[in-house]
């Protein structure tokens, strides 16, 4: 008998108990064998290093904040982020700590972005939110603006986005401020399609913010 079955009458209990085992066979009907998916099972030691034609990702990892701290002090490059641009080297530090951290546990994957010619770290891109019961996760995606416009993002992108489709992943999702244009057209080149809006998401600057989402099935 489930918790509390003894104060309800037997119709309410029958219910209950339908209720329950619907709820059961939902969610055993739409994940097979009733167990997690191992989906981008990994050893937290040996994370992935991806190549694509011109790039080369690496895991993020401790020193990097060096690099991305002129990405994330840019007005420009941060003009569509949650945050502002951030002015303080220490904050970045605290950022990439709680990336690698993330990466620890599995929530997330957040390599940095460098030229295979020269190892030139140019930005980053992620993973992240993985959710291994449904199959999903998050892409996210910075480029130092010196990188713009020679399709980095997009050849890095096509590289995670095959290996999260190895991996078992089966849905991604994206989420861009209103406004930037560059990530819209991105995404969309990479198979993206809009699917929603979602109103006031973000507070910047004093400001409600809308925000577009986008997804990806694989
Ligand atoms: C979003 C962002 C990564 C997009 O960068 P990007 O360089 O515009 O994106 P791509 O890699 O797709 O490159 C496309 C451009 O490269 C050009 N290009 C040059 N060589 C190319 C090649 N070999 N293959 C593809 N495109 C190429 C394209 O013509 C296009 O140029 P255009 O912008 O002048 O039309 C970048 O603007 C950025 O870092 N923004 C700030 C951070 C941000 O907002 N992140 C997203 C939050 S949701």
């Amino acid at each position: 008998m489930f918790p509390g079955a003894g104060r309800l009458n037997p119709a309410e209990i029958k219910r209950a108990l339908y209720h329950r085992d619907r709820r059961k066979t939902i969610a055993s009907a739409s994940h097979p064998g009733g167990k997690t998916p191992m989906i981008l099972d990994l050893d937290p030691d040996r994370l992935p290093i991806l190549e694509t034609g011109r790039l080369r990702l690496e895991p993020l990892g401790i020193g990097d904040e060096v690099n991305l701290y002129p990405i994330m002090g840019d007005p420009e490059v941060m003009a569509f982020w949650d945050v502002a641009e951030i002015d303080d080297p220490e904050v970045v530090a605290r950022i990439v700590a709680a990336e690698v951290e993330a990466m620890g546990h599995g929530r997330a994957l957040y390599w940095a972005m460098r030229t295979l010619t020269d190892g030139a770290f140019l930005g980053s891109c992620d993973l992240s939110d993985i959710d291994r019961w449904r199959r999903r996760a998050e892409v996210g995606f910075m480029l130092g603006q010196e990188a713009w416009g020679q399709g980095y993002a997009l050849e890095a992108m096509q590289g995670v986005i095959a290996f999260a489709g190895v991996g078992g992943v089966r849905k991604l999702t994206a989420r861009t401020h209103l406004g930037n244009r560059r990530s819209e057209v991105l995404l969309q080149k990479l198979g993206f399609s809009e699917q929603g809006l979602l109103r006031g998401h973000i507070l910047k600057d004093g400001e409600r913010r809308d925000c577009r989402v986008f997804g990806l099935l694989l």
